[in-house]
């Protein structure tokens, strides 16, 4: 494949995943994913990986989400698969990039998403930055509304799910998925890159919450 055609693919997929998810309310939108394509080219530029995998794995890594699929984590490669065959991609690209759909989601705190190459390890990587930070704070009030969640209980601690099932099925308050998910990724980047950009976003959410605990007691 020349440089041009894998181009024109990407291009499509870019058309193919943005009416498909444009308009998603609980920020697994269009721009999760456009953020999260610009995050994974921002790693791959010091890293010895295939950018065209890692290009495809990250614009089809939320194409159909576990977490509206009643928890199916099979539909999200299935459907990439489909895309890639309609377009006539070689086995070898698309068994690569089904393996970064299939393993790319956090699915609990004590629960490991193995990432066999380096080109789904940048994609993880990039798909946790937009998880921190600002852009992971709105993300989390966003994903908290769309499951009716309250904002904070502090009567509800959090939990470090041993399962992807106790993971999936909490119920919780939306700060609590701080401490269950956002503020363990910074320790579980795979690259120098993404570990670096990392620190910044970390920062930042502890500032946020401190900023948060001291409001919410009537303070500052
Ligand atoms: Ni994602």
């Amino acid at each position: 494949m020349d440089t041009d055609y894998k181009q024109q693919i990407i291009d499509k997929t870019i058309q193919f995943v943005r009416q498909k998810l444009e308009g998603e309310g609980s920020g697994h939108d269009w721009w999760h994913v456009y953020r999260v394509y610009k995050n994974a080219l921002n790693i791959v530029a010091s890293e010895e990986a295939d950018e065209f995998i890692v290009s495809l794995g990250a614009l089809l890594h939320d194409i159909a989400d576990f977490k509206f699929h009643g928890g199916d984590t099979e539909v999200g490669p299935r459907v990439a698969r489909e895309w890639l065959e309609s377009l006539s991609i070689d086995e070898n690209t698309i068994k690569q990039v089904e393996h970064i759909v299939r393993n790319v989601s956090f699915k609990g705190a004590k629960v490991k998403s193995p990432m066999e190459t380096i080109e789904g390890k940048i994609v993880q990587d990039a798909d946790r930055l937009d998880a921190i930070g600002a852009i992971g704070i709105a993300r989390t009030f966003a994903y908290g509304g769309y499951k009716e969640r309250v904002i904070y209980n502090p009567d509800i601690k959090p939990e470090l799910h041993e399962t992807f099932e106790r993971y999936k099925n909490n119920e919780s308050h939306s700060i609590n998925h701080f401490y269950e998910k956002l503020l363990l990724l910074k320790d579980l980047m795979n690259t120098e890159t993404g570990k670096k950009i990392a620190e910044e976003r970390h920062k930042f959410m502890e500032l946020y919450l401190q900023q948060f605990y001291d409001e919410w007691d009537g303070g500052k």
